[in-house]
């Protein structure tokens, strides 16, 4: 038999040879008698013409549908040249068919097996092996593979080992809720699935194997967004006896690999860094996108001076007071100002005061604003002054709650940006971010919460501050940030168990409970742990901006929905009461779902 050429391969270098393509009728067309399919597989697609000199073939082929799956035997032929299709790689040839076999019909598609095709994801979800096998989805999956195969060849270069770790785990702490495995040999004892592979990656190194990797897969039970999913992959990675700059000059040629092999850009040696605190004042978030200017300025210490209540109060009592200026947004109307109003309420501003600046030489009348009365001469003189304001300009406000200031002043940030087109889709700027803080507050449960994991060390210059000022602690911990979005995260890790007991303490998990969910890694790092640090990229956000796709599930094969569904298997689904009963399991009544 012929070997089988792939759909996309055929080129001039084949006219007049013959040929065996196998694949799915993409499109059948009748144009006066010839018979024109176009042929699809992985590869690409190609052109097969049936004349009627070949009436069996003829009468085959006009009873082909769309995605009917068809062997062809030809001749390829050049296409006559006001025939050249130059979009297509396929498109200055095309093969005559002497043979068509059916190797298995297909009914109606439940939706066009096309790019542009408008179906719903729901449906899209349903009907997955029929979505992946539209163009797009298939050169998602190939990039994911081109990626992942660059990223294992690197490491491998780098003397990394690929190492599995389970997925029958013990649960490790990445600040999600754990998807729990209940045990039929330990009834009402649970595995959990790991969150990461964070633990099992550190005990590999006091266990000696210094560089580890693993392309793993992580099970977060969280609210899910368009960058989240419940089951996800990371790149993950572990070193001994590093530094911090050294974990991230590898991070760095990992992604510099990954991106020559998945689009072909040729990344910088070396990625800017900014410490968390900048981050936080100039753009308000810890995953700052610096496309673009619009950064915000401070006032907090200016509004000690005014009567303002809404300014003043945060001002004196350890809030925040910011303004964002929008060179050109004078032009804004009221109702998109109150549809920004109404966006930053959603991360809990109480308003949003704004000043546009018409003519900054005429004070106070030059300046159009609901606020501007509240605010002294010599204060406005010195805020307009402060964000560098010009005619034309509009300053937008947040006064509160640092948190909630920054929230909202961030993402207004990036909304109005987009809205103002000031982003380069095809601009990729990198910024690792450094110096977090060691800890936050939970405000709710009254205790400090790690910011990164507990495992994380804290920066060996603060290591005093445990005790009297944690909250002023910083760590060694680091993400990097691509266009706004974290695409991973790591830090070098600690290795001392008395560091680590303290640690513990400090976050309020008593030694019995350190002791109970992690006495494994407390004894292990009694044996002579060496130092060590890593980081984990989260593999399906880089694939989803590589590929310029919406959301992450267009670069997961078998993806969850938003509601943790998977729509094709209709799981989760209950089980039957022999299972449950094997488990030592009862469904509590209200807890049924109907399914
Ligand atoms: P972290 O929790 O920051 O670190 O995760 C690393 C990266 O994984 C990606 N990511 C996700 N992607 C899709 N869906 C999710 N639900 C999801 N959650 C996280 C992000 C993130 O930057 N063990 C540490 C790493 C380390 O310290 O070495 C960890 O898991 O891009
Ligand atoms: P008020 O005095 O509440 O009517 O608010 C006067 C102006 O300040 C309005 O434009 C509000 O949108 C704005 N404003 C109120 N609270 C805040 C806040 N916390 N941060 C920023 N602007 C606010």
């Amino acid at each position: 038999m012929l070997p089988r050429t792939h759909c996309g391969d055929f080129r001039v270098m084949h006219i007049d040879q013959t040929v065996r393509l196998c694949g799915w009728v993409d499109t059948a067309r009748d144009h006066g008698g010839v018979v024109f399919l176009d042929v699809r597989d992985r590869s690409g697609l190609v052109q097969v013409v049936v004349h009627p000199d070949t009436p069996e073939v003829h009468k085959l082929a006009h009873s082909l549908r769309q995605q009917d799956v068809i062997e062809v035997q030809g001749t390829v032929l050049a296409r006559s040249e006001d025939t050249v299709n130059e979009k297509l790689s396929t498109g200055a040839v095309e093969v005559k068919a002497s043979e068509i076999h059916v190797l298995n019909r297909s009914e109606t598609p439940p939706f066009p097996i096309e790019d542009d095709c408008h179906t719903g994801e729901q449906h899209r979800l349903e009907f997955r092996y029929l979505d992946l096998r539209r163009p797009k989805m298939q050169r998602n999956l190939q990039l994911r593979h081109r990626v992942v195969h660059a990223a294992r060849q690197y490491l491998d270069q780098q003397g990394f080992l690929e190492i599995e770790t389970p997925i029958l785990n013990k649960s490790t702490p990445e600040g999600a809720r754990d998807y729990l495995v209940p045990s039929r040999i330990y009834p009402g004892s649970f595995f959990a699935l790991p969150q990461s592979p964070q633990l099992f990656k550190q005990l590999l190194m006091v266990a000696g194997m210094d560089r580890y990797y693993q392309i793993a897969r992580c099970f977060r039970d969280e609210d899910l967004r368009a960058d989240r999913q419940p089951e996800f992959t990371q790149v993950d990675l572990e070193m001994s006896f590093v530094s911090q700059d050294e974990v991230m000059s590898i991070a760095e040629g990992l992604l510099r690999a990954m991106f020559d092999a998945g689009v072909g850009i040729h990344l910088p040696e070396v990625f800017p860094r900014m410490s968390y605190a900048e981050a936080m004042a100039r753009y308000g978030l810890d995953r700052p996108d610096i496309r673009f200017g619009l950064e915000h300025v401070d006032i907090t210490d200016l509004m000690k001076q005014v009567e303002f209540k809404v300014f003043r109060e945060p001002a004196d009592t350890g809030g925040l007071v910011k303004v964002m200026r929008v060179p050109g947004g004078g032009r804004l109307t009221r109702k998109q100002i109150d549809d920004y109003t109404s966006y930053v309420s959603v991360y809990g501003a109480k308003g949003l005061a704004w000043i546009k600046v018409n003519d900054r030489s005429r004070l106070p009348e030059g300046l159009q604003s609901p606020i501007v009365k509240f605010l002294p001469g010599q204060v406005l003189e010195a805020l307009l002054e402060a964000c560098d304001a010009g005619n034309g300009d509009i300053l937008f406000f947040g006064a509160g709650d640092v948190k909630v200031v920054n929230d909202a002043l961030g993402h207004l940030r990036v909304r109005i940006a987009h809205d103002l087109g000031l982003v380069a889709d095809d601009d990729h700027r990198f910024v690792w971010i450094v110096d977090f803080p060691m800890f936050s507050w939970n405000a709710d449960e009254k205790r400090l919460e790690a910011l990164h994991h507990p495992f994380t060390s804290p920066h060996p210059d603060d290591l005093e501050l445990l005790e009297s000022d944690p909250l002023a602690m910083r760590s060694q911990a680091y993400d990097l940030v691509w266009n706004g979005t974290e695409i991973g995260g790591g830090s070098i890790r600690i290795h001392q168990p008395d560091v680590q007991a303290r640690i513990f303490r400090a976050l309020n998990i008593g030694d019995d409970e350190a002791r109970e969910k992690f006495g494994f890694l407390l004894d292990a790092l009694k044996y002579g742990a060496p130092p060590h640090g890593g980081l984990a990229f989260g593999l399906d956000r880089i694939l989803a901006l590589m590929a310029g796709a919406e959301s992450i599930r267009d670069v997961i094969a078998f993806p969850k929905t938003q509601k943790a569904a998977d729509l094709m298997c209709d799981s989760p689904s209950p089980v039957a009461e022999e299972q449950l009963r094997e488990l030592g399991l009862r469904l509590r009544k209200n807890m049924i779902s109907s399914g």
